[in-house]
Formats: C-alpha cells, sequence, structure tokens
C-alpha cells in the first residue's frame, strides 16, 4: 500500500501491531477460560482491532458490535454520546470486554460503561489498543491496554480521519497537508 506516502508516517508497524495482540489473545485466554466472554466491538474504529484480537483468543467467545458516536464541540469531543447501532443480543449474564481503538479524554467509554453496566452483565471490562494518557478527561480504568501513546493524531488499523485512513495495515500518525486535511 503506497497510496498514503507523504502523508502519514509510520507509528506502530504491522508486525508490532499483530505481535501484541497475540500476547493479549494469550491473557485474555487465560483470564476468560471459565467465563462466558462476549466482545463487544466500538464501531467502527475498533473492528480491526477486534476481529485480529478474537482470532487470538483461544475460547469459544461471541462477538458483538456497538455503534458510538460523539456529540462534537469544536476539535473535541463534549462528552455527548449517542448510541447508534445496537447489540444483537441481550447481554444479561454475560462476561463483556470492551474492544476500543483508543481511550483519548474518555469521555465516550465512560458513557458506554454506563450504557452496558445497566443491561445487568455478569462483568464488564475494557480493551483498548490505544491510550492517549496525556489528554484524560474522565478516570477510566483500562484493564487491557496494547499501547500507550503520546498526544498525536493517528490513523490506520480502524483509525480515522475524516473517515480515511481506516484500511492501512498500521497505525501512523497524520502528517500535515494529508489528502483532505483541513477539510475535517
Ligand atoms: P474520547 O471520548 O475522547 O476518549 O474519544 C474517543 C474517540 O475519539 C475514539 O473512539 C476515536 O474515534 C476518536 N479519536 C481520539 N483520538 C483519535 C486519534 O488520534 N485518531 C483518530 N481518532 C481518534
Ligand atoms: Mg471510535
Amino acid at each position: 500500500m503506497a497510496f498514503f506516502e507523504n502523508e502519514v508516517e509510520v507509528l506502530i508497524d504491522e508486525g508490532r501491531l499483530q505481535q501484541r495482540i497475540r500476547s493479549l489473545g494469550a491473557e485474555l485466554t487465560k483470564d476468560y477460560r471459565d467465563k462466558d466472554l462476549t466482545l463487544v466491538s466500538v464501531l467502527k474504529g475498533s473492528v480491526f482491532f477486534a476481529t485480529d484480537l478474537a482470532r487470538a483468543i483461544d475460547l469459544p467467545l461471541t462477538l458483538e458490535y456497538l455503534g458510538a458516536s460523539s456529540y462534537h464541540g469544536r476539535t473535541e469531543t463534549t462528552g455527548e454520546v449517542r448510541i447508534t447501532t445496537d447489540v444483537s443480543m441481550p447481554l444479561a449474564g454475560k462476561d463483556l470486554l470492551v474492544v476500543e481503538d483508543i481511550i483519548d479524554t474518555g469521555l465516550t467509554m465512560k458513557f458506554l460503561l454506563e450504557n452496558l453496566q445497566a443491561r445487568h452483565p455478569a462483568s464488564v471490562k475494557v480493551c483498548a489498543l490505544l491510550e492517549k494518557p496525556s489528554r484524560a478527561r474522565t478516570a477510566v480504568t483500562i484493564d487491557y491496554r496494547g499501547f500507550v501513546i503520546d498526544d498525536v493524531f493517528v490513523v490506520g488499523y480502524g483509525l480515522d480521519f475524516a473517515e480515511r485512513y481506516r484500511n492501512l495495515p498500521f497505525v501512523g500518525i497524520l502528517l500535515r497537508g494529508g489528502r483532505d486535511s483541513g477539510r475535517a
């Protein structure tokens, strides 16, 4: 893939991503051995991560998708979130693992956790591929994390800028002058 040349600089390459996901999968396989694991993948950003993670977990899990969209202020989330696509099954009694691409301010995850808790699952934990701790505005416990990154805007492996770049197989930093940048 080369369309992104001059637009994106690699931050975490495909090899490092996949290696980390295999190790998270091994950890989850151990931790959820006697549980009824349901991965709740948050649309759209976490889909690439969730499908690779699911294949790295050696257990009979189920997979659900939850669409969430935050109302944005000028440049960042206002913390007001709305469910755009709901899961397809009741979650009562299930051991939920919410799979997210990135925890930035944490406001989206806080809302989702409150929403999911109200459905009486047996347990709820969080697995995030990336965490930007410098931007945290609310305390969210991340039980499983892939990588901690600095306050940079990243794209690829599910993460987008104006809906583009999700299909890159790595996580990269969007450079100034990137495709359509300035139009978001
Ligand atoms: P939060 O509510 O501020 O934690 O926002 C989380 C959401 O913002 C994520 O699910 C992403 O959709 C988006 N987001 C935050 N940082 C980035 C980034 O660096 N690149 C792409 N999307 C991001
Ligand atoms: Mg997202």
